[in-house]
């Protein structure tokens, strides 16, 4: 079966809704399963330089192509700017790094991962460089305006190194301050979100000015128990949640598919990662079934603003900066 695709503004690509995200893929487990991914029928991968792993997943793309599973231009890949590459003279180099790593000559995607700019690490000297100058707790912001980021995606475009641009993590203001300078606009604004997190504005926002919302960690604390963070240990399991349980009984469906497609019903698109091959298929297939109106009202209702992926946290106590609420 194929997956029913969001088609981006201004580019007209047709982006997959359903996907599957790389972050804390296991670089041995990443050429195989991305493989076994294409050949199920996903066509929609998200990576990023963080994750530290785009030389692994690009094998297994590079395997599926070199099979005849597929062709490069069937493939939806995204990937990310990470926040020490944000200053103007950075962002090509970095792109074509992460191209060569992919062994790809384009994304179809590319995205600010957060409107955060750190001090820029060599990658001679630390790749992927993480949060910290030093690698431990030294977190330094950088002086660049967004707006010096954003004008750097843009020529990537016009070098056709990628095909369309976006951002990530980025709050509403930010969003519509970008939307005054942008002469090629976002496609896409990736988020947290799920039944605690719903951003209901920021999604009615971005969708109004024609942006695709792309939900991440559509499983709640789920994906960040793994991490072992005290906010996702302290919250309640989603897949254990009573509200949850009655609606996946009342489908005969698992709790995992009942949250993604309280995404994808209301015109998200999600990118759930997943290693295990069931876990992978039905995620894959999980828009054979309709929520009701009712269903999902009470999905939503259980948003309690609950962020796991805080910048914020990221940053020491002096340089703390509340601009994803
Ligand atoms: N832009 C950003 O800042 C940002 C931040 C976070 C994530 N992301 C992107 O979003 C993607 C997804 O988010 P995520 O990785 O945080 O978490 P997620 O997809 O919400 O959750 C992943 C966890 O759920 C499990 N799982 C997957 N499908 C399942 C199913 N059907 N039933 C039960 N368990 C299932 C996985 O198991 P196994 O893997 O063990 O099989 C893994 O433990 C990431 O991989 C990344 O690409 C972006």
């Amino acid at each position: 079966m194929s997956t029913p695709c969001i088609t981006l503004y201004p580019t007209g690509q047709k982006l997959p809704q359903v996907g599957m995200g790389t972050w804390k893929l296991d670089k041995n487990l990443c050429e195989e399963t991305i493989y076994q991914a294409i050949k199920m029928g996903y066509r929609h991968f998200d990576a990023a330089c963080d994750y530290g792993n785009e030389v692994e997943v690009g094998l297994g793309v590079q395997k599926a192509i070199q099979e005849n599973i597929v062709k490069r231009e069937d493939l939806f890949i995204t990937s990310k700017l990470w926040n020490t590459f944000h200053a103007k003279e950075h962002v090509e180099s970095i792109v074509q790094k992460q191209l060569k790593d992919f062994g790809l000559d384009y994304f179809d995607l590319y995205l600010i991962h957060f409107p955060v700019s750190l001090e820029y690490v060599d990658p001679s000297v630390r790749y992927p460089p993480g949060w910290a100058y030093d690698g431990k707790n030294d977190v330094r912001t950088a002086n660049v305006p967004l707006q010096e980021t954003w004008t750097a995606m843009e020529e990537l475009v016009t070098a056709g190194l990628v095909k369309a641009i976006g951002v990530s993590n980025m709050c509403g203001g930010l969003l519509v301050d970008l939307l005054r300078y942008a002469r090629i606009r976002p496609s896409v604004l990736q988020v947290e979100h799920h039944p605690y997190l719903t951003q209901t504005k920021l999604v009615q926002l971005a969708q109004s000015e024609h942006i695709a919302v792309t939900a991440y960690s559509s499983f709640g604390p789920l994906s960040f128990r793994e991490l072992n963070w005290d906010s996702a240990n302290e919250a309640k399991i989603l897949f254990e949640h009573d509200t949850v349980l009655k609606i996946a009984q009342n489908h005969q469906r698992t709790p995992a598919e009942v949250l993604l497609r309280w995404s994808t019903q209301r015109g998200l698109i999600v990118i759930p990662k997943a290693t295990d091959p069931v876990l992978m298929k039905q995620n894959l297939e999980h828009i054979q079934f309709d929520l009701t109106e009712d269903e999902i009202r009470a999905i939503s209702s259980l948003n309690i603003n609950l962020r796991f992926n805080d910048p914020s946290d990221y940053l020491s106590d002096s340089k703390r900066l509340f601009i994803f609420a």
